[in-house]
């Protein structure tokens, strides 16, 4: 694999997300050998099945499409009432059925997250990585970025501003691409 091709996703459709400023910084900062395209969720519409059994909308088609073009995902997720949000849990939802023909099984990811609190989303990573399970995604174990106090580190924009927080996001850039390559030997063995 000469360069992972990474697809990055924030569960907020807020114009000055800190989620979506973390997968911008992670375009910006993609390491050699890696390239990071972020994908908006806000055209996906609600998860319905009568839908689905008549075929996909054409923005859940672009979204299923971009998982199955990526080598990898890069997962930010704000955390509401100790979950992800209800945007990102759609666009999932969506994207794992029909569960045989997936682009989630098997796909290496990477999370991470960023709120005003004091809980650095943990336990909306946790829910994350629970969801990824079933879907047969293969989510990273470590790093961890947990971005807490987040006013502290983002503009008014939502551009990540904290140098150690970018260094953080190279770090979890380059581990998740180190983590492809793995998987994807381990399935040619
Ligand atoms: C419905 C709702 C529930 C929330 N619940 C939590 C929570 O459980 N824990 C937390 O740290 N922040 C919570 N927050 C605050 C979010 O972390 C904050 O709005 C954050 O900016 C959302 O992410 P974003 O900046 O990427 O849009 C909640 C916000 C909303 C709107």
């Amino acid at each position: 694999m000469e360069q992972i091709k990474i697809l990055g996703f924030a569960g907020s459709l807020r114009s000055g997300s800190y989620n979506r400023g973390l997968i911008r910084a992670a375009v910006e900062l993609a390491p050699p050998g890696t390239t990071v395209e972020m994908f908006e969720l806000g055209d996906i519409p609600l998860y319905n099945q009568d839908i689905q059994d008549q075929g996909d909308s054409p923005a859940v088609a672009a979204f299923k499409t971009a998982i199955a073009a990526a080598d990898a995902l890069l997962v930010a997720t704000p955390e509401y009432n100790h979950c992800i949000p209800g945007v990102l849990k759609n666009a999932l939802d969506w994207a794992s059925r029909p569960r045989a023909t997936s682009p989630l099984r098997d796909k290496p990811v990477a999370i991470l997250g960023a709120t005003p609190g004091p809980g650095a989303t943990a336990r909306a990573q946790a829910n994350l990585r629970e969801a990824f399970v079933f879907v047969g995604a293969v989510v990273m174990p470590l790093p961890e970025v947990l971005v807490a106090s987040a006013t502290q580190h983002f503009d008014a924009d939502g551009n990540l501003t904290d140098p150690e927080i970018r260094a953080s996001i190279v770090e979890l850039v380059e581990a998740l691409a180190r983590w492809t390559v793995r998987l994807s030997s381990d399935r040619a063995a």
